[in-house]
């Protein structure tokens, strides 16, 4: 059993972890942030997707014991304060969800995107290099597509993104 610190939506928590238990399982089986969810648990989904050090990973292919001293940020700790993240109110106002099963993913993966595009990261589809590209609904869907929704709810989450990135 190994010990790991980790800053996790502003707060530091202590944990006791076997080394092979994932970042998800430790989030949501020892320390009950259940918004982050579990799909296939392999990498192909995006489901559960959180926020390290502001970048989005899957935490289903991270080891717990990898993380010690970074800072988590996950669905329960997006938000500043009492009030929705604008992404959360977004994806309320463009139905971009039906089970909701994915939308935590969703959202988390959207805020380490649009900070990747801020910077100018460019994706599969961004034609010319070394400017910050428009964030069309061609970008977006490239940028978003680790994150599968099984309702195909995606026409709602690129609007809401879109609706975003123009804040
Ligand atoms: S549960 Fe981690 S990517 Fe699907
Ligand atoms: S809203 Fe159901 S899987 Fe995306």
């Amino acid at each position: 059993m190994a010990k790991v610190r980790m800053r996790i939506n502003g707060r530091v928590r202590t944990l006791g972890v076997e080394p092979q238990v994932s970042l998800l399982d430790a989030l949501r089986e020892r320390l009950d942030l259940t918004g982050t969810k579990k799909g296939y648990n392999q990498g192909a989904c995006g489901a559960c997707t959180v926020l390290v050090d502001g970048e989005r990973i899957c935490s289903c292919l991270a080891l717990a014991v990898q993380y010690e001293g970074r800072e988590i940020t996950t669905i329960e700790g997006v938000a500043d304060t009492d009030l929705a993240h604008p992404l959360q109110s977004a994806f309320i106002r463009h139905d971009g969800f039906q089970c909701g099963y994915c939308t935590s993913g969703q959202i988390c993966s959207a805020i380490g995107m649009l900070a990747e595009h801020a910077v100018g990261a460019p994706s599969a589809v961004t034609e010319h290099l070394g400017s910050v590209p428009e964030l069309t609904d061609d970008e977006i869907r490239e940028r978003m597509s680790g994150n599968l929704c099984r309702c195909g709810a995606y026409n709602g989450i690129v609007d809401a993104i879109k609706e975003v990135a123009k804040l």
